[in-house]
């Protein structure tokens, strides 16, 4: 049998980060250190299942070109055998890069054992493994807790840390160290409001003006519903001293159907930078894993908190990979009208958009992923030659939402940005290699400003 060539498949992805090799899940570690950003993310090597996690590593200087790295730790350990799950990075006091990540373990009793660890790299690119700072469950919690993230802050360092307290349900803790190695707990930082039976990695930091906490929060299946594990953000003000927060209700990242785990950085000129798991950890399965590798992370999406609301852009460094631009401008659109547009990868853009609109994207006679947008909502769905459609995403409209519209497609992948980046899509798409068209339809007629088009390199 020949082995799977994942660099031979159409729906390898061109400039979003993946494995060429086994399953990718959460970004971890994000840290902008010695002039690159360093990006590394939970890796099966040997296959596309849920096991055998190391950290995967790659690095770039301009956030748009990856060089791939080494695997920066193994599960090679006791206190990680089982996984060197999520985690963060920082810049210790000596100037080296620091991993801090939870192992997980399964005792001979087949129970789960949890160690929050450390790992020490001089170059950023090979590891010392610390061994483990938080050795047990803390006081009221089961031994669910992890994917720390820790900064620095107010001289001191922090960690917020994903727990599950004894009655079941999902939280957030918040502790202090002044040396990363003992750490004491401040307090539970989540306020009422239930958050699923466990809080996935969680994220601290301020922006304009807020503190704003990501979290993905696990939910059980019930009612006959499916399990939705759903990753989202509140945002208030917190006292770290004490762990008070006052903060708003808990609010999607992102609509589309494949999305979870993000985590964020503060690049040196002062951006929030966030990426994200483009996959759901109920997901068993895609065509891309007949050719060995499964999941990627999205691109990189600046932050800003805008009236209230956090909006999500590609980073603008992505512009790097644009080809020559197609502009056309003040389109009127009755019916279906297909463009001289086309490719598997590439950036549209469209302004001043008024009217029931749908951009086909990846179209052929037969198959096509439509992005509808409709009076009070806007609809991702994927249309097979099979004549099966299957919704990728959708979100509620407020008025006059849905002006212009950011689409990235990247063969087997596509990210939507509506407006200011108030909504967002992330979903993962498997067209024919030959589906490369796009085509704009409305049936009452629709008005569009501007469409640039570049194909991305
Ligand atoms: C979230 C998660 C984390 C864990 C990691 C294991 O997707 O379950 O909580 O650290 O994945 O791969």
């Amino acid at each position: 049998m020949t082995a799977p060539r994942p660099d031979a498949d159409p729906w390898r992805l061109a400039f979003h980060i993946s494995a060429p090799r086994g399953l990718v899940n959460d970004p971890n570690g994000l840290i902008h250190w010695r002039g690159r950003t360093h990006v590394f993310f939970q890796l099966n090597p040997q296959g596309c299942t849920h096991a055998n996690k190391a950290w995967g590593h790659v690095a770039s200087a301009d956030l748009a070109h990856w060089q791939r790295l080494p695997v920066a730790i193994s599960p090679t350990d006791w206190f990680d055998r089982n996984g060197c799950y999520s985690g963060s990075a920082v810049e210790d006091e000596n100037g080296d890069m620091l991993l801090v990540y939870t192992g997980n373990v399964r005792n001979a009793a087949g129970e789960r054992e949890t160690y929050q660890c450390l790992a020490r790299s001089q170059d950023g690119v090979h590891f010392d493994k610390l061994g483990p700072v938080i050795d047990c469950p803390l006081p009221g919690h089961t031994a669910h807790f992890r994917d720390p993230k820790v900064w620095r802050q107010d001289g001191a360092w922090w960690m917020v840390l994903g727990a599950q307290t004894k009655a079941l349900l999902g939280t957030v803790l918040l502790l202090r160290s002044g040396d990363l190695r003992d750490w004491q707990l401040v307090a539970p930082i989540l306020g009422a409001g239930a958050h699923g039976y466990m809080c996935e990695c969680p994220d601290l930091f301020q922006l304009d003006g807020q503190s704003v906490l990501l979290f993905s929060e696990q939910r059980a299946a019930q009612d006959g519903r499916p399990a939705s594990n759903t990753a989202g953000w509140v945002a208030g003000q917190i006292d770290l001293n004490t762990g008070d927060y006052s903060h708003g209700p808990f609010q999607r990242l992102d609509h589309g159907r494949d999305f979870y785990a993000p985590q964020t950085f503060q690049h040196p000129d002062g951006r929030r930078i966030m990426l994200g798991w483009m996959g759901l950890p109920e997901q068993d399965s895609a065509p891309s894993v007949a050719h060995g590798w499964f999941h990627c992370l999205t691109v990189p999406r600046e932050l800003r908190l805008i009236n209230g609301q956090l909006c999500q852009q590609p980073v603008d460094e992505l512009s790097a990979l644009r080809g020559a631009e197609t502009r056309l401008e003040s389109l009127q659109i009755e019916g279906r009208m297909p463009t001289d547009l086309q490719g598997d990868c590439h950036e549209l853009e469209l302004s001043g958009i008024s009217g029931a609109l749908t951009v086909e994207l990846r179209a052929d006679a037969e198959s096509r992923v439509a992005l509808m947008l409709e009076p009070g909502q806007i609809r991702l769905v994927a249309h097979e030659a099979t004549g099966r459609e299957t919704l990728l995403g959708a979100a509620a409209l407020p008025p006059g939402a849905g002006r212009v519209l950011r689409i990235l497609t990247d063969r087997s992948s596509i990210e939507v940005f509506v407006d200011q980046g108030e909504i967002t899509l992330g979903a993962r798409i498997y067209p024919a290699a030959q589906a490369r068209g796009i085509a704009l339809t409305s049936k009452a007629g629709a008005r569009i400003a501007a469409l640039s088009f570049w194909p991305m390199r």
